[in-house]
């Protein structure tokens, strides 16, 4: 076997070569004989102090190390970056192609054979997922789990969502600002990701329906011990995959991706997801159009009732049988032949699963929300390239929609234009935010869900129409128009709205359109300057330069597609 390892390459060199390998691998305090043909596993764990939600990783890689060791492979754990959500600005979103870039390169510039990438925030697992794809070494996904569930004065709170509750509460002068801050310790109690159905928890369900991660896995919660040995299990069960030389590219096809996006509406998902999978589908070859997200997802019912759609958390969705008791369900609509990372398909490792609580899963004949409530993807003038809205957020009153346009070219200009006492605003208006998307923020950042001028908030309105090139949160909701594509900073017709423009949102028809002439439009292009942001050169203009639209994902061009693992020079 040590022939056909890549590892062998390294370790198996003999003269100055091998030694200087082994050498100074050896002063970690090694023995001779790990280098002796076994497989070599690096454990990437996205692990960092500024992460809160990845703050256990480094422990859960003792698990997974333990599990290599158990089957007879040479375990070696690395850092990588660890992408926290709640403190990193512009936006995590910025540096998520990073992220891949580095997970990518430490994997195939070191002796490995295979990996196990630890994840969680949100931008960490789909950043793991795209590095590794591009690699395409034998790959398994395991992410750190989700918090304890949020309680608050005997309510449940979820991540995200109850924060967006609580803030609009203390706005309409119904909440204390006491309150809203003895609420904080109370909605994120433990390490592990964001506890309602937000980006790290749909990311961690869809990289299971895609195959990637272990089978039940995803929804542990972070502080149970079954994600002790969930990890100590993969850590055996990458050093299989080794043997069987069982790679992303033999595992992922078009077919899980369509699992992933029923999965997805079946959850109530994340928008952000959509950006994530057409970024992953990308590194893996496949090809997937965001108009696949509409069209897959119109038969399928929502069932896990969860925050934000719904009431529970992941702590609760785990207990009622978690992500295979929902494959199970909704089995009718998916690809079961599909391979995962067990080395089985996705028939057989659901074959078992059952749904312990139809309150929590609920059946497909009695769904939370019937079908067509997913993310529906829109046209029109007013975004030729696409644009997402997330319908079990939305209001159904708000989804056939007419109003007249208030533009904001930056979230700094309207959050401090809309409270106050002379701004004039409707419950109609429709609110646009833009130069906010990939290129313009930079970093797509999630404030799409625009908060709601205080005149209305106190006449009790929650929702308005909302449009921009931006995103939100997963964990967010209202009836909001998001990743209009191509965006603002790009030249896209968003940049040409402007006050008192009229805005037609129809989504039975999937159109988005700017009600101004051809030639009234022509005219403002030819008078409009172009965006011109004022760089300062290092990572923000490489990626300006190289990210590509929300529509195809936002990764970069460069790194689109695979480049396999060889790596024909040595080193010395
Ligand atoms: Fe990290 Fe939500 S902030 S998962
Ligand atoms: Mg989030």
């Amino acid at each position: 076997m040590s022939d056909q390892l890549r590892s062998s390459n390294w370790f198996a060199q003999t003269g100055k070569l091998g030694f200087y390998h082994r050498s100074h691998t050896k002063s970690e305090g090694f023995p001779d004989d790990m280098f002796s043909g076994k497989p070599v596993i690096g454990i990437g764990a996205s692990w960092s102090d500024l992460a809160p939600c990845n703050a256990h990783l480094h422990d859960l890689a003792q698990s997974v190390k333990a599990g290599i060791y158990e089957a007879g492979g040479f375990p070696f754990e690395f850092p990588t970056m660890a992408l926290g959500e709640t403190l990193m600005r512009p936006s995590a979103m910025l540096y998520r192609n990073l992220a891949a870039m580095e997970i990518e390169e430490l994997i195939r510039s070191n002796p490995l054979d295979g990996v196990v990438l630890l994840t969680g925030c949100d931008k960490t697992t789909p950043a793991a997922i795209m590095g590794a794809l591009s690699v395409d070494l034998p790959t398994i996904i395991l992410t750190g789990g989700p918090m304890m569930n949020g309680v608050f004065r005997g309510e449940t709170v979820g991540s995200g969502t109850d924060l967006w509750r609580f803030s609009e509460d203390v706005r309409a002068g119904v909440m204390t600002q006491e309150d809203f801050v003895s609420s904080e310790a109370c909605v994120s109690r433990s390490v592990g990701h964001c506890t309602t159905m937000g980006t790290a928890s749909t990311m961690a369900c869809l990289a299971e329906a895609l195959g990637l991660v272990p089978s039940g896995t995803s929804t542990i919660p972070a502080t149970d011990g079954a994600r002790r040995s969930a990890a100590q299990l993969a850590g055996r069960q990458i050093v299989s995959l080794v043997a069987k030389d069982l790679r992303p590219s033999s595992i992922l096809s078009r077919e899980s991706f369509e699992n992933a996006i029923v999965a997805n509406v079946a959850l109530g998902g994340s928008t952000n997801a959509i950006i994530h999978l057409l970024a992953i589908a990308g590194r893996a070859e496949i090809d997937l159009e965001l108009e696949d997200f509409d069209r897959l997802g119109l038969a399928i019912p929502t069932l896990v009732d969860l925050k934000p759609s719904g009431r529970f958390l992941m702590a609760d969705f785990h207990g009622a049988g978690g992500l295979p008791a929902l494959l199970s369900e909704i089995s009718e609509f998916l690809h079961l032949g599909a391979r995962t990372v067990s080395s089985r398909t996705l028939g057989e490792d659901i074959a078992n699963a059952k749904n312990w609580n139809q309150t929590v899963i609920r059946k497909v004949d009695a769904p939370l929300l019937p079908p067509g409530n997913g993310s529906v993807v829109l046209f029109g003038n007013l975004a030729p390239n696409g644009a997402v809205l997330k319908l079990s957020a939305a209001d159904p009153n708000l989804c056939v929609h007419r109003g007249s346009a208030l533009v904001f070219d930056s979230i700094e200009e309207y959050n401090s234009t809309i409270d106050q006492e002379d701004f004039i605003v409707d419950p109609n208006s429709v609110l646009i935010l833009r130069n906010a998307g990939p290129k313009g923020y930079p970093g797509m950042p999630e404030v799409g869900n625009l908060a709601i001028p205080k005149s209305l908030v106190k006449q009790g309105l929650r929702d308005m129409v909302r449009i921009s090139d931006a995103r939100m949160s997963g964990t967010s909701f209202g009836t909001v128009v998001l990743h209009v594509a191509p965006e603002s900073a790009s030249g896209g017709p968003l940049s040409l709205v402007q006050n008192g423009d009229s805005i037609f949102l129809d989504v039975p028809n999937r159109t988005l359109s700017l009600e101004v002439s051809e030639a009234e439009l022509l005219k403002r292009r030819e008078e409009k300057s172009p965006f011109n942001p004022d760089d300062s050169g290092g990572y923000v203009s490489l990626y300006r330069t190289h990210v590509m639209g929300a529509e195809t994902g936002a990764d970069f061009d460069f790194l689109r597609g695979r480049r396999g693992s060889d790596v024909p020079r040595r080193s010395t």
